[in-house]
């Protein structure tokens, strides 16, 4: 069968996409009888090479070209950010045009609007290559553990903070190493997305959203790693750990526990070994157990990959007309404040080498609950001490007010003080 497609965007993914259709049309259509048309392409700021345009496609910078034509049956959204995406999605779902989009931005903020809408025109909404690239954990989800109630998923879902722990564990510093990340197209237009967390928040909110059947209004709880040093690593690696920025969502006592923070894993974890652009997620579920989930999560041709996945599974769908998509009621399940979560923390100060310093940190950690583990003094450069401490489990919120305290006495610290969670097992 033939299907038309208009192509939204040709930026990395969306050439990564004419790539592969060029390369491997005939791979898909003996695999799965579908031969994928390109109609129309829209570009902004870069014309894509015209060997990659496919005979018969039309060019055009004017997104109205792609929605006003009758004949494309998949629009596929690869231009990325809020708007004009939404609109442009939510214009075409309702119209009855299928769509199929890598954009976390509004997957986000607007699934579940989507869903409701795609249910009432009958239009199918795929995005696999929306969260941990090349990895098919939608297909997983919405077709392999059909039968099971999740408790947990829990992972590394950003490539790129992913690819710099990687290279800074090997002593690279941190802005070397996010500048190698970008030139392999693994980055965001803007890194700070990548880094901060916020790119894993709204991959953990998708996800979350459709193992839970939730919605989730506003920003997931994210940290990031830019305080994090290629020191720090050595000094994880002291304690027989390495550091992994950590989505993680899970259910307790019918409330959900969702965020984003780096944490130091023990060498003994499976996370703690994978390395460079690759994601990996364990998904916890009743029926089925542990499931870990492992692949690139980000670069040109490992997203448009996945974005071809959701063409033609729709592609499929339209063929057999059977298919509408499944109509999902969300619930609206009670976030649990991050700030209320315990864990192990790693710690470490910038302190003036003078005596008494240490009692006053412990005096401050003391006061508000948290309890030592292991205290090791390393570096000295210039007078100023990093030093590192382990603690027992601790409230997080009691974590951050302790060390806000101790940052803020300048004859204690030189700087802002790091502050690691200490993940030890994994689900
Ligand atoms: N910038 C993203 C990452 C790309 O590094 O994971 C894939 O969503």
């Amino acid at each position: 069968m033939r299907v038309n497609i208009g192509i939204l965007g040709c930026g990395c993914v969306g050439s990564g996409v004419l790539k592969i259709l060029k390369s491997k049309a005939e791979t898909i259509r003996n695999r799965t009888g579908v031969e994928i048309n390109v109609r129309r392409i829209l570009y902004r700021s870069r014309r894509p090479a015209q060997e990659l345009v496919p005979p018969g496609a039309a060019l055009t910078q004017a997104y109205g070209d792609l929605l006003d034509d009758g004949e494309i049956d998949i629009l596929v959204e690869l231009i990325g950010g809020l708007s004009p995406a939404h609109e442009i999605v939510s214009a075409a779902l309702g119209n009855g045009t299928s769509v199929v989009t890598a954009n976390k931005a509004i997957l986000a903020g607007y699934l579940p609007e989507y869903r409701r809408i795609a249910a009432e025109s009958g239009a199918n909404l795929e995005f696999e290559g929306a969260v941990a690239g090349s990895i098919p954990i939608m297909a997983a989800i919405k077709s392999s553990f059909v039968a099971d109630d999740f408790s947990s998923a829990y992972g590394i879902l950003n490539g790129t903070a992913n690819y710099v722990l990687t290279r800074m564990s090997e002593g690279m510093p941190f802005s070397d190493a996010l500048a190698l990340a970008q030139k392999r197209g693994f980055a965001e237009a803007d890194p700070a997305f990548d880094v901060s967390g916020r790119d894993a928040a709204q991959k953990l909110a998708i996800l979350a959203m459709l193992i839970f059947n939730t919605g989730i209004s506003g920003d997931l709880h994210a940290e990031g790693i830019t305080d994090i040093t290629a020191d720090d690593l050595a000094y994880a690696r002291d304690l027989g750990c390495t550091v992994k920025l950590i989505a993680k969502a899970s259910l307790a006592g019918g409330r959900l526990g969702a965020g984003v923070y780096p944490a130091l894993l023990p060498f003994s974890s499976a996370l703690a070994h994978i390395n460079n652009e690759n994601n990996a997620v364990y998904l916890r579920s009743d029926n089925s157990g542990d499931a870990l989930l492992f692949g690139k999560g980000a670069g040109e041709l490992p997203t448009a990959s996945a974005v071809i996945s959701d063409v033609v599974r729709i592609a499929l769908r339209l063929k057999s007309q059977s298919a509408k998509p499944p109509v999902s009621i969300f619930k609206q399940i009670p976030l649990i404040d991050p700030l209320e979560l315990s864990s192990r923390f790693y710690i470490r100060y910038s302190v003036l080498d003078k005596v008494g310093i240490l009692a006053r940190i412990a005096g401050v950690l003391g006061n508000h609950n948290v309890s030592i583990a292991g205290v090791w003094q390393k570096n000295t450069v210039a007078g100023v001490v990093s030093l590192v401490m382990t603690t027992h489990s601790a409230r997080v919120r009691d974590m951050f007010d302790s060390v806000r305290i101790i940052d803020s006495s300048n004859d204690l610290v030189r700087g802002k003080s790091l502050v690691l969670r200490i993940d030890d097992l994994e689900g």
